[in-house]
């Protein structure tokens, strides 16, 4: 006898024999994520909260990074200083203030784009005595009425990213292939060129002048032997996750498209990188907070990943107060499952 379910299979099956070859991949990727999707809201019990994420301790290694590296990196820096205007944002760049809970004061009147990777804080507190740049924004113009500003980095700090190499992936780059997904101004992929000894960084970035900039600054800087720059969708190019040993992202999405292509692209970026069991993937900030950011479900963790648990409080770097211990504590480890 036939059962309930005989008729559907039929229709997915007249359905699967008319989509061809070049379609596949898209088809193939919307049906896993809709399965999930339809799997999340079944079980979902209305617990929202991803406590029971499988984890693992770090093993604690550390990976030195000598005065000259650092020195390279300083004159990288100060070059894309020149090259960039204080915001280090690309011409005609439009970025988006996030619609969500956490950034619910901010407007553009009251919101900077600093960018963390060519300016420390010491720095801005430098640029602001200088008169360059102000913490503060007048609420009614009189003078005595000021309210702070709200400062935004699209890229990963220095400090950040020497956690990022030589705590959270420590030993653990050797010979491999570092993806960075919107690589930006290439911080991820100069700091990895000079702290690892990685095959390849891959920099995949939407935006053509940053990619531009990326490979003209890898070429003056004699690191295109082993840092190559795609300027595509990060949805265009499975293939990038494919080759990955390692997958950077450091809120991608957040500032930079609607909630619903977010959740769109997180949907794509678990299908894909699931295919690769064992990958690893640094995320700035959490993996949980981000997708909270972008309306969905903690349930998508489950079977995705395994978080790797980082100690931030063991006296890494020398005279870390508590400010950057902050930015530290947005590197998160995750293993694929
Ligand atoms: C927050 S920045 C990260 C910069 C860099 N990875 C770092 O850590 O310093 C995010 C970048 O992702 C890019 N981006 C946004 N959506 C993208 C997409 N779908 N594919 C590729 N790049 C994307 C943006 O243009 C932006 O430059």
């Amino acid at each position: 006898m036939a059962t309930v379910a005989e008729p559907s299979k039929e229709a997915f099956i007249n359905l699967l024999s008319q989509i061809n070859e070049n379609e596949f991949h898209d088809f193939d990727a919307f049906v896993r994520s809709a399965l999930d999707e339809y799997h999340g809201q079944l079980h979902h019990h209305g617990d929202d909260n991803a406590e029971d994420i499988e984890m693992e301790d770090h093993d604690g290694s550390f990976q030195p990074v000598n005065d000259l590296k650092m020195v390279r990196l300083g004159r990288i820096i100060k070059e894309l200083r020149t090259k960039l205007p204080l915001s280090a944002e690309a011409p005609e760049e439009k970025t988006m203030i996030p619609d969500s809970e956490e950034f619910k004061d901010f407007t553009e009147k009251n919101t900077v784009h600093v960018d963390g990777f060519l300016f420390s804080e010491e720095d801005v507190d430098e640029i602001c005595d200088e008169g360059k740049l102000s913490r503060n924004y007048c609420l009614d113009c009189q003078s005595r009425n000021v309210a702070p500003l709200n400062f935004i980095s699209h890229s990963a700090s220095v400090l950040q990213l020497q956690f990022l190499y030589q705590v959270a992936l420590a030993d653990k780059t050797k010979g491999k292939v570092i993806v960075d997904v919107g690589s930006r101004l290439g911080a991820v992929l100069y700091t990895g060129y000079l702290f690892t000894a990685a095959k390849k960084l891959i920099g995949v970035e939407i935006n053509d002048w940053f990619c531009n900039l990326q490979r003209d600054m890898a070429k003056k800087y004699k690191m295109d032997d082993r840092i190559e720059v795609v300027s595509k969708d990060i949805q265009q190019v499975p293939e990038l996750l494919q080759q990955a040993d390692i997958v950077v992202m450091n809120n991608v999405f957040q500032f930079f498209n609607d909630l619903s292509t977010q959740q769109k692209i997180w949907k794509y970026i678990r299908t894909e990188t699931m295919k690769k069991p064992g990958l690893l993937l640094v995320t700035l900030p959490s993996l949980q907070e981000q997708l909270k950011e972008a309306g969905l479900s903690q349930k998508l963790l489950k079977g995705w990943v395994k978080e790797v648990k980082l100690n931030y409080e063991a006296g890494w770097f020398q005279d870390i107060h508590e400010d950057e211990l902050e930015e530290i504590r947005q590197v998160h480890l995750y293993k694929i499952l």
